[in-house]
């Protein structure tokens, strides 16, 4: 089965959240498996996963230093031709979804959908664009499921 992995990064929870929305998104697509790990956790499963989905809070007007290790990582696992997205919680000026959705294209993974990003505590609002990610990122993966069954 075609593999969604969520792999986020997250201190005070509000990443978190919304990151669970976008799970929730992508379990809503059938055929797909969906993973949600912190980075934390290890990042193993990139190498076979079909959709990556990174999330992040901005620090420092960059994604944490935990993402930031991954992001500089990357390279070492050949993501070309995957399809991904980006979202995280900020404060102020809220720069790391659109770096994470950067590193990601530099290594050929085709970005859908917009990078989401909520100031804060994700509202209502927020965690329905999270879902739509996850979603969409999903039903591409499903795509890709067919096609090699
Ligand atoms: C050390 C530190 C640095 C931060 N730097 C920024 C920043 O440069 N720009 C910004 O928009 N928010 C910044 N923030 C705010 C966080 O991005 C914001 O609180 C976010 O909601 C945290 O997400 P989390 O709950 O998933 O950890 C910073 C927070 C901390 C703790």
């Amino acid at each position: 089965m075609p593999k969604t992995l969520i792999l986020y990064d997250t201190r005070t929870g509000n990443t978190d959240r919304m990151a669970r929305a976008v799970a929730e998104g992508a379990k809503s697509v059938d055929g797909v498996e969906v993973v949600l790990k912190r980075v934390a956790e290890g990042s193993g499963e990139l190498a076979d996963a079909d959709g990556i989905i990174l999330g992040s809070p901005t620090h420092n007007a960059k994604p944490s230093r935990t993402m930031t290790g991954l992001l500089a990582n990357l390279s070492e696992v050949p993501l070309k031709g995957r399809v991904g997205g980006a979202f995280g919680s900020y404060g102020w000026s809220g720069e790391a979804p659109e770096i994470i959705a950067q590193a990601l294209r530099g290594q050929g993974v085709r970005v859908l959908g917009e990078a989401v990003r909520a100031k804060r505590s994700p509202g209502a609002n927020d965690l329905t664009r999270c879902k739509d990610l996850g979603r969409t990122v999903a039903e591409s993966v499903a795509t890709i499921g067919e096609q090699t069954a």
